[in-house]
């Protein structure tokens, strides 16, 4: 039995009286993505910025490799080699591919300057292991299309020793190349044994890119399941009714028979 790279367990926030997180278990293996689905207002963005460390749970704990872990801030979490890709990429639309990949991290020569050829250089590297078709080193990311951006984004966070990646709907605005090109980029993270945690609302790209699920409704966990072992009808029960199919473990979201018998 492996370790799980993340578990977090019985987490649990309210905002003024809100349970936006509500006695919520899962966890994440290496090599794995684990998707995170729900209507809006689930309370999937809030679990997850408590793993980023934007948000502090009231209640529960965090394990990092097995071992409690406290993640109070994003560096703390940085410090665990969490790295979180918003749907909004916080690039810096002006710079170029090398300078958004080291902002606010710059490679300096001995002398202190900013060493613009070594960063380039390793980004180069990287995104030739990541993306060998990108070609656009000089110019400013805006001119990028979405999925050129998203791969810049998750260069950053592999550069700088991601072995646990959020991705917040990566997938959302692309197009259909684009998108096979970031399910791409997930097939090469897995293989490197980061684990990921996806948000995603396209029960399609769910199935294509995770190899687990967990579904929440009203901040609770409806439950869990290998996609392997569950349909595309389940897994909607799942979310809109907040009914576990047979192929899934249920959380204590999930309805009960006796309700589902009324
Ligand atoms: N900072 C906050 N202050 C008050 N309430 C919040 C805050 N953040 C989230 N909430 C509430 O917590 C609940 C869960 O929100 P959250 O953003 O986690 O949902 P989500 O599943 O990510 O939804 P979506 O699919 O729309 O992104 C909602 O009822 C939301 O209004
Ligand atoms: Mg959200």
């Amino acid at each position: 039995m492996t370790t799980p790279l993340v578990e977090m367990k019985d987490i649990c926030i309210a905002f003024g009286g809100v349970h936006a997180v509500d006695h919520v278990s899962v966890d994440l293996y290496p090599g794995e993505v684990v998707g995170l689905l729900g209507h809006n207002g689930a309370g999937k963005s809030t679990l997850i910025k408590i793993l980023s460390g934007a948000y502090r749970q009231d209640s529960g704990e965090i394990l990092i490799d097995g071992k409690p872990a406290t993640i109070h801030s994003p560096r703390d979490a940085r410090s665990y080699n969490i790295e979180t890709i918003y749907q909004t990429l916080a690039l810096a639309d002006n710079l170029d591919a090398a300078s958004n990949l080291f902002l606010g991290r710059e490679l300096t020569t001995p002398l202190g300057f900013v060493d613009d050829d070594r960063m380039e250089a390793e980004t180069r590297k990287i995104m030739g292991r990541l993306n060998p078709n990108f070609k656009k080193f000089h110019a400013p990311v805006k001119a990028l299309s979405g999925g050129q951006r998203q791969s810049v984004a998750i260069a950053r966070a592999v550069y700088f020793n991601a072995r646990i990646l959020i991705m917040d709907e990566p997938t959302a605005a692309l197009g259909v190349h684009e998108t096979q090109m970031v399910a791409e980029l997930i097939e090469e993270l897995k293989k490197q044994g980061l684990g990921i945690f996806l948000i995603s609302h396209d029960i399609h790209d769910v199935f294509k890119l995770c190899d687990r699920i967990a579904v929440m409704k009203n901040g609770q966990l409806v439950g869990t399941a290998k996609t392997t072992d569950v349909t595309d009808d389940d897994v909607l029960g799942m979310i809109i009714l907040g009914k576990c199919p047979p192929g899934a473990t249920p959380g204590p979201g999930a309805l009960t028979d006796e309700v589902l018998a009324d």
